[in-house]
């Protein structure tokens, strides 16, 4: 059982994160559902877009901790994580995130690789990775700097939280949509994608991320340090911690 499904409807393939009782955090089979979905959707000429979503009110609380204390014990040396960022930076069809709840980390980080992004009010965001004693994933240490200047280092360093309203007004996401409404509002633009000429919009869409080359050589970069860090005393202390919370 991977926690994620994956249906179609109109064009678009939804890939739903249903591991609620642990607020969606990702496991290996988790990343590797995924990483299978984009591989049907892109294969699948019925398909014109990806829709990402959460379940349970919530986006994701990120990669499982108890899976990184696991790879820093145990000295993993291959992570689905990074396949799977790799494989969405990589992937040649429009992608469309409908997020509620908390979107932690890997959930923060896979947004600019996303092409329409469409936030509940109550939404946050949040890439804490240096205070888990680890780095920024996903390429977040290129893109958030490029995209979002002088507020890069609240994020990624500070690891601050941010909302949905926050999150519209820097342009991290399209849109604040009402949550009654957002899974609806998500699947229309996928049948509206769905709707174009699919060659001018794949091509639209390939000349917009002219620099996936280098987003593709630093998620490898990140993943190298970050393989080096994971079993470093403070990444395990502050996974421990996590782990350990409530419990005392
Ligand atoms: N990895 C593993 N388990 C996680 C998890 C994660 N990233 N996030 C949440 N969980 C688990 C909790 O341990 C808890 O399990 P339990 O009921 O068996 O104790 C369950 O999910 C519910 O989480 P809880 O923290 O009680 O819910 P909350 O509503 O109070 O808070 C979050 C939700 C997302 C704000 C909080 O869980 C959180 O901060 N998670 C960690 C986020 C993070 O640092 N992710 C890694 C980024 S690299």
């Amino acid at each position: 059982m991977s926690d994620v499904s994956i249906s179609r409807l109109n064009g678009v393939l939804a890939i739903t994160l249903a591991r609620p009782h642990k607020k969606n955090a990702l496991t290996a089979a988790m990343y590797e559902a995924m990483i299978a979905g984009l591989d049907e959707a892109e294969s699948d000429e019925t398909i014109a877009a990806v829709l990402i979503k959460g379940s349970g009110g919530v986006f994701t609380a990120g990669n499982d901790i108890a899976d990184f204390l696991a790879a820093a014990e145990g000295g993993a040396a291959d992570m689905a994580a990074f396949r799977f960022i790799r494989r969405i930076a990589s992937f040649g069809k429009p992608i469309i995130a409908a997020i509620e709840g908390p979107a932690i980390g890997i959930g923060s980080s896979m947004c600019p690789h996303c092409d329409f992004l469409y936030a509940a009010p109550g939404a946050q965001f949040a890439m804490p990775f240096v205070k888990l004693g680890i780095l920024p994933e996903g390429a977040s240490s290129l893109l958030i700097p490029q995209k979002f200047g002088a507020r890069a280092g609240e994020m990624l360093l500070l690891g601050e939280a941010f909302s949905a309203e926050a999150a519209a007004a820097m342009g991290f996401i399209t849109a604040v949509v009402p949550a009654e409404s957002l899974y609806a509002h998500a699947q229309e633009k996928g049948e509206a994608l769905a709707r174009l000429p699919r060659k001018s919009l794949l091509a639209a869409r390939a000349l917009m991320r002219a620099d996936q080359a280098d987003v593709l050589a630093r998620i490898d970069e990140e993943g190298r340090q970050i393989q080096a860090m994971l079993a470093s005393p403070e990444a395990i202390a502050a996974f421990k911690a996590f782990m350990a919370r409530g419990k005392g």
